[in-house]
């Protein structure tokens, strides 16, 4: 499975879409999944917690990775549940890199994303980064100065793994 993993608003859904179509392969966005069988993100966070919400992910991910193979995008907090990062071992995982202005210029503010609004965002960006580091075998930058377009990124993806 080819999957890309990063912080919100590194482009993981558009580019996956984008890459999926060009290497005729299904695509699958796991918050899309997970809110067309639990319901709104942001409403599974606000009834239920985020421990709740990170166990769906984890078993949602897990029915993915079992195939069809294809592009999957995973949401920007997956990386922190250890069984998800184990699950990832051996598949083709991307990191897509963004700075933490670069995202908060992107998303921030979006009231869909529930861990937008939690205090210490910035120590999880930080957090984070040497998990994404941890199950990736690829990363590209995708902020930070030199802006690319999911078009671009895509092709680079495509190159890449020939
Ligand atoms: C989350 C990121 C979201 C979604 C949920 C939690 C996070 O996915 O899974 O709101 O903890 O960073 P995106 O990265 O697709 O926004």
């Amino acid at each position: 499975m080819i999957v890309l993993v990063g912080f919100m608003g590194a482009g993981k859904s558009t580019i996956g879409r984008l890459l999926a179509e060009h290497m005729a392969l299904p695509f699958t966005d796991v918050d899309e999944l997970i809110e067309q069988r639990h319901g709104p993100i942001a409403a599974i966070f606000e009834q239920r917690g985020e421990a709740a919400f990170r166990r769906i992910e984890a078993d949602t991910i897990d029915n993915c990775l079992a195939g069809p193979d294809g592009v999957l995008a995973l949401g920007g907090g997956a990386v922190e549940t250890p069984r998800v990062r184990q699950a990832l071992t051996g598949h083709e995982v991307w990191w897509l890199r963004i700075g933490f202005d670069d995202a908060l210029a992107r998303v921030g503010g979006d009231p869909s994303r529930p861990v937008l609004a939690t205090p210490g965002l910035r120590d999880r960006f930080e957090a984070r980064q040497p998990l994404y580091a941890e199950v990736a075998a690829h990363v590209l930058d995708v902020g930070n100065g030199y802006r690319q377009t999911a078009d671009t990124v895509r092709r680079l993806i495509a190159g890449r793994l020939g």
